[in-house]
């Protein structure tokens, strides 16, 4: 099979004399190396016409050949990747097999060979497209640490506010209290501790607020479903919430907590809607969180600071937010989120508990 291919051409052959001249070259041969015709091949010492450098252009003796020293031992050899040098100078991949035959009663050297470019090309791309794949993974992953570092932070803000500022506050209001159930304050004074008590009051629903919106204690303590419910306390119109009331990994939560909350304050300033609806369903890998509204529409990522940032959210936990807001036909917003994103959810720690406590007295 091999000698018939051969024969017929279709396998390069290349035979060398005793003083590694070319003595015969197939029409394969001829044009797999570039050249014409095997006139301009016949007669030229091989190694120095083809095999002359390394395909980083530094010089290949001969003597550093092992074909050559195959050759001059008189034994067989088999190269499953070597380079030869095109008739432009450009190199080409091959496969080689050697062995000794008599050519004009010396011993001369017929090889074959495989054009390797095809195998080298496809070879090159999938090194390139594995290359590009693990790029890609450190982006993504790095872009979720980034999101899930930020959170951290955020939960450690909202402990800190909890645990100093927050119960300052509230030792300010139980010993305001204290002062008033001490009898008659004089006129002015008892205006002024009233007042005091008022704005100490006000100063800790602030400071709830502002850690809710930071990182919400009810999502991490009761999950997504009473974290929604309780976005819609204050909305200015009615929120159908059909959240399925299941625990997901932190990151998966947050995300889907930021999304709903973020678009009930997007209804509540821009939709002039008369009502809105937040669900949720989960699929196989995903979990899917839409909030619409019957509102004027109109809602573009590019223009805020607030769709934008959750659209790079979900990005970073490879998920997807989908904005339909067509002008006069309300908005729609659906987000898809993987349920395997970011780090587990870790069990539930005595940090946890303490901040609930704190969270308690106020
Ligand atoms: N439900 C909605 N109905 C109508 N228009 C909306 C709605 N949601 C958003 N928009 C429009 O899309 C714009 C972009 O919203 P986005 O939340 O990204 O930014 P923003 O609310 O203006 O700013 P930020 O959220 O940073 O405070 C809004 O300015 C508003 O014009
Ligand atoms: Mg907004």
């Amino acid at each position: 099979m091999q000698e018939a291919l051969v024969i017929s051409g279709e396998i390069p052959l290349w035979l060398v004399d005793g003083d590694d001249r070319i003595a015969f070259v197939n029409d394969a041969a001829v044009r797999t190396l570039g050249y014409d015709s095997d006139d301009e091949l016949l007669g030229r010492p091989s190694h120095d016409t083809v095999h002359w450098k390394h395909p980083d252009g530094s010089p290949y003796p001969s003597e550093d050949c092992p074909i050559t020293h195959a050759t001059r031992r008189g034994e067989p050899i088999r190269m499953e990747r070597d380079w030869w040098v095109r008739k432009d100078g450009s190199m080409v991949p091959i496969s080689i097999h050697c062995v000794q035959i008599e050519i004009d009663g010396r011993m001369g050297t017929a090889m074959t060979f495989h054009d390797l470019t095809a195998s080298v090309q496809a070879e090159d791309e999938r090194r390139r497209l594995e290359v590009e794949r693990a790029r890609l993974a450190e982006v993504r992953a790095s872009r979720t640490r980034i999101v899930e570092a930020a959170d951290e932070q955020r939960r450690r803000v909202v402990r800190d506010l909890h645990d100093g500022a927050q119960a300052g506050l509230v030792r300010v209001v139980v010993a305001l209290q204290l002062a008033q159930g001490h009898g008659e304050i004089p006129g002015e004074a008892s205006a002024l501790v009233d007042e005091a008590l008022a704005d100490a009051r006000s100063a800790i629903d602030e400071l709830r607020e502002l850690a809710h919106g930071l990182h919400p204690a009810v999502l991490t303590r009761s999950g997504l479903a009473a974290a929604v419910q309780s976005l819609t306390a204050r909305a200015p119109v009615p929120v159908v919430v059909e959240v399925v009331d299941e625990r997901y990994p932190d990151a998966v939560e947050l995300a889907a907590y930021f999304v709903a909350a973020e678009a009930l304050t997007n209804v509540a300033k821009y939709a002039r809607a008369s009502t809105a609806r937040v669900t949720t369903t989960r699929t196989a890998s995903h979990l899917v969180l839409t909030v619409a509204d019957d509102g004027i529409g109109g809602a573009r990522t590019a223009a805020g600071t607030g769709l934008a940032g959750l659209v790079d959210r979900l990005a970073a936990l490879d998920g997807t937010l989908v904005v339909t807001s067509p002008p006069g036909e309300g908005t729609h917003i659906r987000a898809e989120i993987p349920l395997a994103a970011g780090t587990p959810r870790p069990p539930a720690t005595d940090l946890d508990a303490q901040h609930h406590e704190v969270e308690g007295l106020a």
